[in-house]
């Protein structure tokens, strides 16, 4: 039976790949000022406005990488501040090279790679809510309903997702409340936050529609919801995919990829 339409299948995989380059290419923009400030203005200078810092530390020879989030010094050295380069030294970036896109420090190609991955990310984002709302989709598939949200349903769900015991037969062919709730949570809160803080940061903007970045507090608190918000994708991302692999990935995929799947019998 037909389980993804065309729409759904083009939209979702033109998503995933806009969102993995946006990810990368983003992460090596953020090396080129590894701080993040809230307010309007952030330098080097104003640290009573910064509230993360990636870096590193000497000695030289066994360097140190570390994350500082308000105050809070983590070490992080081989991932974040201090990586292995292609070349086996010390590499001193805020992401390591395998991370990034561009992989070396390259602040005008990464932002040729965000900007044009970000309009097509908007697009399709547009398509995919457009026909959502058109089909009736987002409130049959995407949104939870009110049955759903019930507290013995939301325990129940919690509970077999705990136990990896994902749904079966007809059941399986409707999204769970959890997976209703991060599907809708990155959808229609997520993306649309990074949408915004993003051509908030942008200068062409600015002039255009000023509220854009006082919407976030100015253009640094702008930087930072957009930090944040990638994050809680980044998250996100990770648990979809752990999440597909652990519930069937042949099938789940394939339905992503042809649009049918069989139904299964209950266990
Ligand atoms: C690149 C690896 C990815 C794989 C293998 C993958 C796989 C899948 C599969 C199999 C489904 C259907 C789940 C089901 O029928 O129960 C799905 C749905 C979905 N995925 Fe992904 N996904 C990936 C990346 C992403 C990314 C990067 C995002 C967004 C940040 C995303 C957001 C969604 C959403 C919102 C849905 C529901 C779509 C709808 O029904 O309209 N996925 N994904």
């Amino acid at each position: 039976m037909l389980r993804h339409s065309l729409v759904v299948r083009v939209t979702h995989w033109i998503n995933a790949a806009a969102i993995i380059l946006l990810l990368m290419s983003g992460l090596n923009i953020f090396g080129a000022h590894a701080r993040l400030y809230w307010g309007d203005t952030g330098s080097v200078e104003q640290r009573d406005r910064q509230w993360l810092e990636i870096g590193a530390s000497p000695p030289w020879r066994t360097p140190t990488g570390w994350i500082d989030i308000a105050g809070i010094r983590l070490d992080t050295t081989g991932f974040l501040g201090v990586s292995q380069s292609r070349t086996g030294s010390a590499s001193f970036v805020a992401f390591p090279h395998w991370a990034t896109l561009p992989s070396g420090r390259d602040l005008a190609t990464a932002r040729n790679w965000h900007f044009a991955f970000a309009w097509l990310l908007i697009m399709n984002g547009l398509l995919w809510l457009a026909h959502a709302i058109i089909t009736g989709r987002l409130w049959r598939e995407i949104l939870p309903n009110r049955r759903q949200l019930s507290r013995a349903q939301l325990w129940h769900d919690i509970v077999e997702h705990a136990r990896l015991r994902f749904p079966r037969g007809e059941a399986a062919l409707s999204y769970a409340v959890l997976q209703r709730i991060a599907y809708a949570g990155v959808t229609l809160v997520l993306t649309p936050a990074v949408i915004l803080t993003g051509l908030a940061m942008s200068p062409g903007m600015n002039a255009a529609w000023p509220w854009l970045d006082a919407l976030w507090g100015g253009r640094q608190s702008a930087r930072s919801v957009h930090f944040i918000a990638m994050v809680l994708v980044a998250a996100f991302l990770v648990i979809h995919l752990v999440l597909v692999l652990l519930s069937g990935p042949i099938r789940q995929i394939g339905a992503m990829i042809t649009g049918r799947i069989t139904v299964e019998a209950r266990q």
